[in-house]
Protein backbone atom coordinates (compact mmCIF):
# COMPACT_ATOMS: atom_id res chain seq x y z
CA UNK A 1 0.00 0.00 0.00
CA UNK A 2 3.21 2.35 0.95
CA UNK A 3 4.72 1.57 -2.14
CA UNK A 4 1.80 2.55 -4.37
CA UNK A 5 1.00 5.73 -2.40
CA UNK A 6 4.60 6.50 -2.92
CA UNK A 7 4.48 5.85 -6.40
CA UNK A 8 1.92 7.79 -6.94
CA UNK A 9 3.11 10.52 -5.45
CA UNK A 10 6.23 10.51 -7.56
CA UNK A 11 3.65 10.59 -10.53
CA UNK A 12 2.22 13.20 -9.46
CA UNK A 13 5.66 15.45 -8.79
CA UNK A 14 6.64 13.93 -12.46
CA UNK A 15 3.53 15.52 -13.85
CA UNK A 16 4.01 18.83 -12.64
CA UNK A 17 7.37 19.06 -13.19
CA UNK A 18 7.08 18.64 -16.75
CA UNK A 19 4.42 21.27 -16.79
CA UNK A 20 1.79 18.84 -18.05
CA UNK A 21 -0.64 20.42 -16.13
CA UNK A 22 -0.79 24.27 -15.15
CA UNK A 23 -1.02 24.84 -11.54
CA UNK A 24 -3.03 28.04 -11.35
CA UNK A 25 -2.48 27.31 -7.66
CA UNK A 26 0.61 30.18 -8.35
CA UNK A 27 -1.11 31.99 -5.72
CA UNK A 28 0.48 35.53 -7.27
CA UNK A 29 -1.28 38.62 -6.39
CA UNK A 30 -2.85 40.18 -9.59
CA UNK A 31 -2.90 43.94 -8.11
CA UNK A 32 0.77 43.61 -7.49
CA UNK A 33 1.59 41.77 -10.37
CA UNK A 34 -0.20 45.27 -12.53
CA UNK A 35 2.11 47.35 -10.13
CA UNK A 36 5.32 45.71 -11.02
CA UNK A 37 4.59 45.42 -14.78
CA UNK A 38 3.52 49.24 -14.95
CA UNK A 39 7.77 49.27 -13.54
CA UNK A 40 9.35 46.96 -14.96
CA UNK A 41 7.93 45.61 -18.28
CA UNK A 42 5.70 48.06 -19.89
CA UNK A 43 9.06 50.00 -21.62
CA UNK A 44 9.11 47.04 -23.83
CA UNK A 45 6.09 44.97 -23.44
CA UNK A 46 3.50 47.55 -23.34
CA UNK A 47 0.76 48.44 -20.79
CA UNK A 48 -1.38 46.30 -22.64
CA UNK A 49 0.94 43.37 -22.74
CA UNK A 50 0.89 43.80 -26.71
CA UNK A 51 4.76 44.50 -27.42
CA UNK A 52 4.51 47.78 -27.80
CA UNK A 53 6.30 49.74 -25.44
CA UNK A 54 7.85 52.84 -25.85
CA UNK A 55 11.42 51.17 -26.18
CA UNK A 56 10.05 48.61 -28.35
CA UNK A 57 11.03 50.34 -31.60
CA UNK A 58 14.67 50.97 -30.43
CA UNK A 59 14.85 47.29 -30.13
CA UNK A 60 16.75 44.96 -32.13
CA UNK A 61 14.29 41.60 -31.45
CA UNK A 62 10.55 42.86 -30.82
CA UNK A 63 9.18 42.12 -27.29
CA UNK A 64 6.94 39.54 -27.28
CA UNK A 65 3.32 40.11 -27.57
CA UNK A 66 2.16 38.59 -24.36
CA UNK A 67 -1.50 38.18 -24.99
CA UNK A 68 -0.47 35.98 -28.10
CA UNK A 69 -3.13 32.67 -28.15
CA UNK A 70 -2.32 30.09 -30.36
CA UNK A 71 0.61 28.50 -29.70
CA UNK A 72 1.94 32.23 -27.57
CA UNK A 73 2.61 32.89 -24.23
CA UNK A 74 -1.35 31.97 -23.18
CA UNK A 75 -0.73 28.38 -24.45
CA UNK A 76 2.40 27.94 -22.05
CA UNK A 77 1.97 26.63 -18.11
CA UNK A 78 2.10 29.14 -15.36
CA UNK A 79 5.59 27.84 -14.17
CA UNK A 80 6.94 28.13 -18.07
CA UNK A 81 6.20 31.61 -17.99
CA UNK A 82 7.33 32.20 -14.73
CA UNK A 83 10.54 30.35 -15.53
CA UNK A 84 11.12 32.51 -19.04
CA UNK A 85 10.57 36.01 -16.74
CA UNK A 86 12.89 34.27 -13.80
CA UNK A 87 15.47 33.94 -16.93
CA UNK A 88 15.49 30.08 -16.35
CA UNK A 89 13.35 28.59 -19.36
CA UNK A 90 14.06 29.83 -22.91
CA UNK A 91 11.85 31.93 -24.36
CA UNK A 92 11.48 32.57 -28.09
CA UNK A 93 14.60 33.13 -29.91
CA UNK A 94 16.82 33.08 -27.17
CA UNK A 95 18.32 36.47 -26.87
CA UNK A 96 19.74 38.69 -24.24
CA UNK A 97 17.39 41.20 -25.09
CA UNK A 98 14.26 40.56 -22.57
CA UNK A 99 16.38 40.65 -19.31
CA UNK A 100 16.93 38.17 -16.47
CA UNK A 101 14.16 39.16 -13.80
CA UNK A 102 15.09 36.51 -11.36
CA UNK A 103 18.30 38.92 -10.23
CA UNK A 104 16.04 41.41 -9.22
CA UNK A 105 13.04 39.79 -8.26
CA UNK A 106 11.73 37.16 -5.53
CA UNK A 107 9.94 34.60 -6.66
CA UNK A 108 6.28 35.86 -5.05
CA UNK A 109 6.61 38.82 -7.29
CA UNK A 110 7.00 36.95 -10.56
CA UNK A 111 4.17 34.79 -9.66
CA UNK A 112 2.08 38.27 -9.14
CA UNK A 113 3.10 39.34 -12.80
CA UNK A 114 2.14 35.62 -14.00
CA UNK A 115 -0.87 36.43 -12.46
CA UNK A 116 -1.34 39.78 -14.06
CA UNK A 117 -0.16 38.10 -17.27
CA UNK A 118 -3.10 36.10 -17.46
CA UNK A 119 -5.45 38.56 -16.67
CA UNK A 120 -4.16 41.03 -19.41
CA UNK A 121 -4.78 37.49 -22.02
CA UNK A 122 -8.47 36.64 -20.34
CA UNK A 123 -10.28 40.42 -19.62
CA UNK A 124 -12.33 41.08 -21.97
CA UNK A 125 -12.34 44.79 -20.58
CA UNK A 126 -10.22 47.32 -20.49
CA UNK A 127 -9.08 48.78 -16.87
CA UNK A 128 -10.29 52.86 -17.29
CA UNK A 129 -9.49 53.80 -14.65
CA UNK A 130 -6.49 54.15 -12.17
CA UNK A 131 -6.80 51.02 -9.78
CA UNK A 132 -4.42 52.84 -7.50
CA UNK A 133 -7.05 55.25 -6.89
CA UNK A 134 -9.49 51.94 -6.85
CA UNK A 135 -7.85 50.04 -4.02
CA UNK A 136 -8.46 53.22 -1.42
CA UNK A 137 -11.82 53.47 -2.60
CA UNK A 138 -12.36 49.78 -1.97
CA UNK A 139 -11.05 49.48 1.09
CA UNK A 140 -12.50 52.48 2.56
CA UNK A 141 -16.10 51.83 1.43
CA UNK A 142 -16.56 48.45 -0.51
CA UNK A 143 -14.65 46.05 2.30
CA UNK A 144 -17.03 46.32 4.87
CA UNK A 145 -19.45 44.42 2.76
CA UNK A 146 -17.67 42.93 0.06
CA UNK A 147 -14.35 41.89 2.06
CA UNK A 148 -10.91 42.86 1.91
CA UNK A 149 -10.31 40.07 -0.75
CA UNK A 150 -13.60 40.72 -2.35
CA UNK A 151 -15.10 37.62 -1.72
CA UNK A 152 -18.56 38.95 -0.24
CA UNK A 153 -17.39 38.39 3.26
CA UNK A 154 -16.78 41.67 4.56
CA UNK A 155 -18.10 42.29 8.83
CA UNK A 156 -21.33 43.95 7.19
CA UNK A 157 -22.38 41.02 5.09
CA UNK A 158 -22.72 38.62 7.82
CA UNK A 159 -24.90 41.25 10.08
CA UNK A 160 -27.32 42.40 7.41
CA UNK A 161 -27.72 39.06 6.12
CA UNK A 162 -26.94 40.50 2.75
CA UNK A 163 -25.15 38.26 -0.31
CA UNK A 164 -22.45 41.20 -1.25
CA UNK A 165 -21.21 40.06 -5.09
CA UNK A 166 -18.14 38.28 -4.83
CA UNK A 167 -16.00 39.87 -7.07
CA UNK A 168 -13.02 37.15 -6.82
CA UNK A 169 -14.74 35.37 -9.85
CA UNK A 170 -13.10 36.28 -13.31
CA UNK A 171 -15.95 34.57 -15.35
CA UNK A 172 -18.77 36.27 -14.10
CA UNK A 173 -16.55 39.76 -13.34
CA UNK A 174 -15.75 39.01 -17.09
CA UNK A 175 -19.90 39.04 -18.32
CA UNK A 176 -19.93 42.59 -16.99
CA UNK A 177 -18.91 45.51 -19.31
CA UNK A 178 -17.33 48.42 -17.45
CA UNK A 179 -20.35 50.78 -18.17
CA UNK A 180 -22.92 47.66 -16.69
CA UNK A 181 -20.08 48.09 -13.32
CA UNK A 182 -20.22 51.85 -13.40
CA UNK A 183 -24.01 52.35 -13.24
CA UNK A 184 -24.36 49.97 -10.53
CA UNK A 185 -21.57 51.73 -8.42
CA UNK A 186 -22.97 55.26 -9.04
CA UNK A 187 -26.54 54.42 -8.76
CA UNK A 188 -26.56 51.08 -6.81
CA UNK A 189 -28.49 48.33 -7.75
CA UNK A 190 -32.23 48.85 -7.69
CA UNK A 191 -35.16 47.49 -5.49
CA UNK A 192 -34.84 45.80 -1.90
CA UNK A 193 -30.91 45.45 -2.82
CA UNK A 194 -28.48 46.77 -0.23
CA UNK A 195 -25.89 47.82 -3.05
CA UNK A 196 -25.45 51.48 -2.21
CA UNK A 197 -25.24 54.31 -5.25
CA UNK A 198 -22.19 56.57 -4.35
CA UNK A 199 -22.98 59.34 -7.10
CA UNK A 200 -22.67 61.92 -3.83
CA UNK A 201 -19.44 60.04 -2.02
CA UNK A 202 -17.44 59.34 -5.19
CA UNK A 203 -15.92 61.23 -8.12
CA UNK A 204 -16.12 59.65 -11.55
CA UNK A 205 -12.03 59.12 -11.29
CA UNK A 206 -12.89 57.36 -7.97
CA UNK A 207 -15.58 55.03 -9.37
CA UNK A 208 -13.53 53.82 -12.63
CA UNK A 209 -10.77 53.80 -10.27
CA UNK A 210 -12.27 51.20 -7.97
CA UNK A 211 -13.96 49.27 -11.29
CA UNK A 212 -10.39 49.10 -11.91
CA UNK A 213 -9.50 47.61 -8.95
CA UNK A 214 -12.32 44.72 -8.74
CA UNK A 215 -11.30 43.69 -11.87
CA UNK A 216 -7.52 42.87 -10.73
CA UNK A 217 -9.05 41.04 -7.82
CA UNK A 218 -9.91 37.36 -9.47
CA UNK A 219 -6.78 34.98 -9.88
CA UNK A 220 -7.56 34.38 -13.49
C1 LIG B 1 14.38 45.89 -22.35
C2 LIG B 1 13.14 45.39 -22.91
C3 LIG B 1 12.34 44.39 -22.14
C4 LIG B 1 11.84 44.51 -20.84
C5 LIG B 1 12.00 45.68 -19.89
C6 LIG B 1 11.09 43.29 -20.59
N1 LIG B 1 11.13 42.46 -21.69
FE1 LIG B 1 10.24 40.65 -21.89
N2 LIG B 1 11.02 40.42 -23.75
C7 LIG B 1 11.78 41.38 -24.40
C8 LIG B 1 12.14 40.88 -25.71
C9 LIG B 1 12.96 41.63 -26.73
C10 LIG B 1 11.57 39.58 -25.82
C11 LIG B 1 11.67 38.63 -27.00
C12 LIG B 1 12.88 37.79 -26.78
C13 LIG B 1 13.03 36.71 -27.80
O1 LIG B 1 12.38 36.73 -28.84
O2 LIG B 1 13.82 35.81 -27.50
C14 LIG B 1 10.90 39.33 -24.56
C15 LIG B 1 10.24 38.15 -24.26
C16 LIG B 1 9.50 37.92 -23.10
C17 LIG B 1 8.82 36.69 -22.80
C18 LIG B 1 8.86 35.41 -23.63
C19 LIG B 1 7.67 35.25 -24.48
C20 LIG B 1 7.79 34.10 -25.47
O3 LIG B 1 6.77 33.79 -26.09
O4 LIG B 1 8.86 33.52 -25.64
C21 LIG B 1 8.17 36.89 -21.61
C22 LIG B 1 7.27 35.91 -20.87
C23 LIG B 1 8.48 38.23 -21.17
N3 LIG B 1 9.29 38.82 -22.09
C24 LIG B 1 8.00 38.81 -20.00
C25 LIG B 1 8.48 40.02 -19.48
C26 LIG B 1 8.11 40.53 -18.18
C27 LIG B 1 7.11 39.88 -17.25
C28 LIG B 1 8.82 41.70 -17.99
C29 LIG B 1 8.84 42.58 -16.76
C30 LIG B 1 9.13 41.95 -15.49
C31 LIG B 1 9.59 41.92 -19.20
N4 LIG B 1 9.38 40.88 -20.07
C32 LIG B 1 10.40 43.02 -19.41
C33 LIG B 1 12.13 42.61 -23.90
C34 LIG B 1 11.87 43.09 -22.64
C1 LIG C 1 -23.89 47.89 2.49
C2 LIG C 1 -23.18 46.84 1.79
C3 LIG C 1 -22.44 47.16 0.50
C4 LIG C 1 -21.47 48.11 0.29
C5 LIG C 1 -20.87 49.09 1.30
C6 LIG C 1 -21.05 47.94 -1.09
N1 LIG C 1 -21.78 46.96 -1.70
FE1 LIG C 1 -21.63 46.35 -3.64
N2 LIG C 1 -23.09 44.98 -3.36
C7 LIG C 1 -23.77 44.78 -2.17
C8 LIG C 1 -24.82 43.77 -2.38
C9 LIG C 1 -25.77 43.25 -1.33
C10 LIG C 1 -24.70 43.37 -3.73
C11 LIG C 1 -25.57 42.35 -4.47
C12 LIG C 1 -26.65 43.13 -5.16
C13 LIG C 1 -27.70 42.31 -5.88
O1 LIG C 1 -27.57 41.10 -5.96
O2 LIG C 1 -28.65 42.95 -6.37
C14 LIG C 1 -23.63 44.16 -4.30
C15 LIG C 1 -23.27 44.08 -5.64
C16 LIG C 1 -22.25 44.82 -6.22
C17 LIG C 1 -21.87 44.75 -7.60
C18 LIG C 1 -22.46 43.83 -8.65
C19 LIG C 1 -23.76 44.21 -9.21
C20 LIG C 1 -24.24 43.17 -10.22
O3 LIG C 1 -24.34 43.50 -11.39
O4 LIG C 1 -24.45 42.04 -9.83
C21 LIG C 1 -20.82 45.61 -7.78
C22 LIG C 1 -20.06 45.87 -9.06
C23 LIG C 1 -20.57 46.23 -6.50
N3 LIG C 1 -21.45 45.74 -5.56
C24 LIG C 1 -19.57 47.15 -6.27
C25 LIG C 1 -19.39 47.83 -5.06
C26 LIG C 1 -18.39 48.86 -4.87
C27 LIG C 1 -17.36 49.28 -5.91
C28 LIG C 1 -18.53 49.31 -3.60
C29 LIG C 1 -17.76 50.42 -2.93
C30 LIG C 1 -17.66 51.69 -3.60
C31 LIG C 1 -19.63 48.54 -3.00
N4 LIG C 1 -20.11 47.66 -3.92
C32 LIG C 1 -20.06 48.70 -1.71
C33 LIG C 1 -23.54 45.41 -0.97
C34 LIG C 1 -22.64 46.45 -0.75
Amino acid sequence: MNRIVTRMTRFAAWVIACGLISISAYAGNTYEGYALFNQSCFLCHGTDGKGTGPLAKKLDVSPADLTDGDGGVSDISDRQLFGMIQGTVKHGSGTSAMPQWGLAMPGNQIESIVSFIRFLQKSKHPLLGDPRVGKRVYEDNCAACHGRSGKGDGPLAAVLDLKAMDHTNGAELNKHPNSHLIEIVTFGTPGKSLMPGWKEMLTQDEIIGVISYLRLLPNY
